[in-house]
């Protein structure tokens, strides 16, 4: 239950998201490749293969492999950013992959590797939210067979206030009353959870409440995520 109206700084309802838009078929050089963008944070997806996966002893016989690299780019943020591998995009690229996997029919692939680069070129938040949507876009538009589509959003908490999707300054300035909890999620179409992270605290009542509102909300980047495919042709 929403304990009290709370006036975002943004102005959006405690239940709004940013406006959201995707396009697939973004770099014609990939097998498929996706772009979401929720309000200032942007994410573009790149896939290459399924292709023989070297070296060879990283082969798995029974099912392809799916790598994901996460990164972003040195002028996403107001502070430039080192380019190259560190602990975060390594946690991230890890999450993105967890999140995928589930809806993924990467067994009809034995001993490929599916190489999905996923580069934020805008940061405000939501980075691997985005990333999620982006990557799961840009397989399908490889063709990659999937069960189900993914999508994914945060919830959380200002204060007392459950809210959808934090912008930068709620994850990261906000300092009201009890603070701010992040938690991004990632929806199957039919409505499963595949990745949940909590980065704050939240009491029992309230996670309910956060991932309702979530995964209305996820229907939502479904329907938009499917009307890029559809735009291509490439609907799975
Ligand atoms: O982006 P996401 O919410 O998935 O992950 P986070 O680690 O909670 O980061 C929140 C936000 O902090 C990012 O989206 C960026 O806007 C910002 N950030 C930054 O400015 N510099 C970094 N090195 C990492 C994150």
């Amino acid at each position: 239950m929403t304990t009290k109206i709370f006036k975002r700084k943004s102005g959006r309802k405690p239940e709004e998201m940013r406006p959201i838009s995707a396009k697939v078929g973004i770099i014609p050089n990939a097998d498929g490749s996706a772009m979401y963008q929720s309000g200032e944070t942007i994410a573009i997806a790149a896939v290459y293969g399924p292709k023989k996966m070297h070296p060879q002893h990283m082969q798995d016989p029974g099912k392809g492999v799916l790598r994901c690299t996460y990164s972003m780019l040195s002028f996403s943020v107001t502070d430039r950013i080192r380019p190259g591998p560190n602990r975060r995009s390594t946690e991230i690229s890890k999450i993105i992959e967890w999140a995928i996997e589930p809806v993924l029919m990467i067994d009809k692939f034995p001993n490929t590797v599916i190489d999905v680069h996923i580069n934020i070129i805008q940061a405000d938040a939501g980075t691997r939210c985005a990333a999620i949507n982006a990557a799961a876009m840009a397989l399908a538009s490889a063709g990659i067979p999937m069960k189900n589509m993914v999508s994914s959003i945060a919830a959380g908490k200002l204060d007392k206030t459950v809210v959808l999707d934090l912008d930068k300054y709620e994850d990261s300035e906000f300092e009201e009353g009890e603070g701010s909890t992040d938690i991004p999620m990632t929806f199957t179409d039919d409505g499963k959870l595949t990745h949940i992270q909590i980065d704050g605290n939240i009491t029992k009542e309230q996670l309910k409440e956060a991932i309702e509102m979530a995964k209305k909300a996820s229907k939502k980047i479904y329907e938009v995520q499917k009307k890029a495919l559809k735009d291509t042709g490439e609907e799975k």
